[in-house]
């Protein structure tokens, strides 16, 4: 156990959530933000500025969570600030053809290699609504795969096995228990969903041998990062990519967290995997809420009007603001050397965390690489996939740990689900602030 040191004052925040309570559903517009996760209640968090935020009550802290993995140049980064600025004095949106949607497409284009065309949502979830749409009218087949563990956003028929479960409730790994994610979903919806673990070619090979002739498509997290941070094996990705192929499935990558944050082109380029379809969000954006559906032209084509048309509309696509960051993001991130120190950055804080655990004989290890990874308290060596996450990961040490830091001044949620972000923001300081933290949070531990 975590000793209970409760050194921040944390007055506001506790007075403002009180007062939330009243008007909004658990004081927070998101579960993940809530109570359920901070135990103490949320810190309310009032300004950001690099890498660091400060709270109602004056605190500040190095921020690693960087809003879900969103501000992938920290806050307020100044550029982006003017961009805002004098785009918001033009007038922000105009829901007509603008030049700012077409630079920011252009832009995409250059840096994700899979992108023939590309259309522009307003979140993730709607990124893969609309790709789970056009797969089903390329391949005019109604049923997908999704994986154990993974998240897709909270379209109906993705809430299936999103969340963590006792091992006792999963059911056999080669016929998984089906426990849906949400109250309010039709069973029927989930009717058209084939249910596999991952990273796991054997059982992969089995269950498309089974429905791959029925599958629009299968979509996956290409590294998952809603059950921490758990990597493909070696050839995974790359084996997914020809059993989809043959068997006429489209190859779905949601790369909403990993896009634009491993290489400029995401996991696809990192991994050399050319997926059909690809979905992004967050880190897209730099803080502003866009998604993107991106691939073959001849799929995204099947949106243009006529009577076959897929439809996918939206009072605020292409958002001229946002379009107008989106450009001036991702000529940010195409500066040489960006992604060398991201991951730089992201080695140096895996490496301090290592070293720390090691030092204190904690049991934890700490998963991922560069610009994101998650701490995993268990005796594993890795964590493979959803089932070895539910039964090896001790979720709840995590969460004192985390607990811990943020009464250190590290900002952080104390959800295990999650990952920790760097942003081009983060500097060999804030590394050594956590690594410090983590220390004294770890002599805390039992
Ligand atoms: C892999 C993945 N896909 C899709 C989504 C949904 O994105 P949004 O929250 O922007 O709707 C998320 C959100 O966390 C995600 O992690």
């Amino acid at each position: 156990m975590t000793q209970t040191i409760q050194t921040r004052n944390r007055t506001h925040s506790q007075e403002w959530f009180e007062r939330a309570q009243q008007s909004l559903v658990e004081g927070v517009n998101s579960p993940s933000r809530g109570a359920a996760v901070y135990t103490r209640g949320p810190i309310m968090l009032e300004r950001g500025d690099g890498s660091h935020v400060w709270d109602a009550d004056g605190n500040q802290y190095v921020d690693f969570m960087m809003s879900f993995g969103a501000l992938i140049q920290g806050h307020a980064h100044p550029t982006l600030v003017k961009t805002v600025c004098e785009a918001m004095a033009e007038g922000s949106h105009f829901a007509a053809a603008t030049s700012a949607e077409i630079e920011a497409a252009e832009r995409f284009r250059r840096m994700v290699p899979s992108a023939e065309l590309v259309r522009f949502t307003n979140t993730g979830s709607e990124a893969t609504m609309l790709a789970l749409r056009l797969a089903r009218a390329r391949t005019g087949r109604r049923k997908f795969l999704k994986f154990e563990g993974h998240y897709h956003g909270w379209y109906d028929p993705f809430l299936l096995n999103a969340h963590s479960h006792p091992p006792e409730q999963l059911g056999p790994v080669e016929n998984p228990e089906r426990i849906p994610d949400s109250e309010g979903i039709p069973a029927s919806t989930f009717d058209e969903v084939v249910l596999a673990p991952w990273n796991d070619v054997n059982a992969l090979e089995r269950v498309l041998q089974l429905h791959g002739h029925e599958l629009a498509a299968v979509i996956t997290e290409p590294i998952m990062a809603n059950m921490g941070c758990i990597l493909p094996r070696d050839g995974y990705l790359q084996r997914l990519r020809e059993l989809t192929r043959d068997c006429g499935a489209l190859l779905i990558f949601d790369e909403v967290v990993t896009g634009f944050r491993y290489a400029p082109g995401g996991c696809q380029e990192y991994y050399d995997v050319k997926p059909d379809i690809s979905t992004f969000g967050k880190a897209l954006g730099a803080g502003f809420p866009v998604g993107a559906v991106a691939g073959l032209r001849s799929i995204l084509e099947r949106m243009q009007w006529s009577e076959n048309m897929v439809l996918h509309y939206g009072t605020f696509n292409g958002h001229r603001l946002t379009m107008k960051v989106v450009t001036a993001n991702l000529d940010l991130l195409a500066a040489p050397d960006t992604y060398r120190k991201l991951h730089a950055v992201g080695n140096a804080a895996i490496a301090g965390l290592r070293e720390v655990f090691r030092r204190h004989g904690t049991k934890a290890i700490v998963q991922g690489f560069g610009p994101m990874f998650q701490i995993y308290f268990t005796d594993r060596e890795a964590i493979h996939n959803y089932r070895e996450y539910c039964e090896f990961v001790d979720a709840k040490r995590y969460s004192q740990f985390v607990h811990g830091l943020l009464e250190r001044g590290i900002y952080m949620t104390p959800s295990n689900g999650l990952h920790w972000i760097i942003s081009t923001a983060h500097t060999d300081a804030d590394v050594e602030a956590l690594v410090d933290a983590a220390d004294q949070a770890c002599s805390g531990l039992s």
